[in-house]
């Protein structure tokens, strides 16, 4: 009965969107604020306990930069979860999560379970970012409502100073392709548990 279910997952994004950081968090409940880049992909391993049963991540959190590209599909060719990471700081890192959903859509198993996860949510959350210590910069950007995006106009209107993506736009996106969403921070351990446990749920039993 105490016998494990191994699940590969592997971790996609942009480079330092914080994948090793959301793995870090999720397996050693630490955090490191000058994480260095990763060459090639890490692997590392944690249980996930569900009311039913126990699962065992195997992960693969692979290089964002673009030169280790091409050696993603050897770590997401036969898994059956995987973490899409953007950055809420940086639209173009969700522009980068969307083409590797496509790509995994396109390439991967077919069953696997994809979760977009939104990092870096304490640089944005006031809540969250008042139980730590640091004092945030405020400076306000003062967008140009004659260019302004939806995203710069919901930044605007949340008071988020740092925010570039927009929760209802991610959550929407990922509704419409199918994904399970997070926000999440490394930092505090905001969502993290969450995303891994809610993945977990949706592996099939076998
Ligand atoms: P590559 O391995 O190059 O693809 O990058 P990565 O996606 O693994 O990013 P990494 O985890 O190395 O994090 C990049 C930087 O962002 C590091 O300095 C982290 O400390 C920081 N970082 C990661 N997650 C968070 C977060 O949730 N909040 C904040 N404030 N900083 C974070
Ligand atoms: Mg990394």
């Amino acid at each position: 009965a105490d016998k494990s279910i191994q699940v590969k997952l592997v971790l996609l994004g942009e480079a330092a969107v914080g994948k090793s950081s959301v793995v870090l968090r999720f397996v050693s409940n630490e955090f490191q604020a000058n994480k260095e880049p990763t060459i090639g992909a890490a692997f590392l391993t944690q249980k996930c306990r569900l009311e039913d049963r126990v699962l065992r991540y195997e992960i693969w959190d692979t290089a964002g930069q673009e030169r280790f590209h091409s050696l993603a599909p050897m770590y997401y060719r036969n898994a059956q979860a995987a973490v899409v990471v953007y950055d809420v700081t940086k639209a173009a890192s969700l522009d980068k999560a969307k083409s590797w959903v496509k790509e995994l859509q396109r390439q991967a198993n077919p069953h696997i379970v994809i979760a977009l996860a939104g990092n870096k949510v304490d640089l944005v959350n006031n809540a969250a970012a008042s139980s730590s210590s640091t004092t945030e910069e405020t400076s306000e950007d003062e967008p140009d409502d004659a260019t302004a995006t939806p995203a710069e106009l919901a930044q605007a209107a949340s008071g988020d100073g740092l925010r570039a993506v927009a929760r209802d736009e991610a959550q929407a996106y990922a509704t419409e392709a199918g994904l399970l969403f997070f926000e999440t921070s490394a930092k505090t351990g905001e969502g993290i548990v969450e995303l891994f446990t809610e993945i977990a749920k949706k592996i099939p039993i076998e």
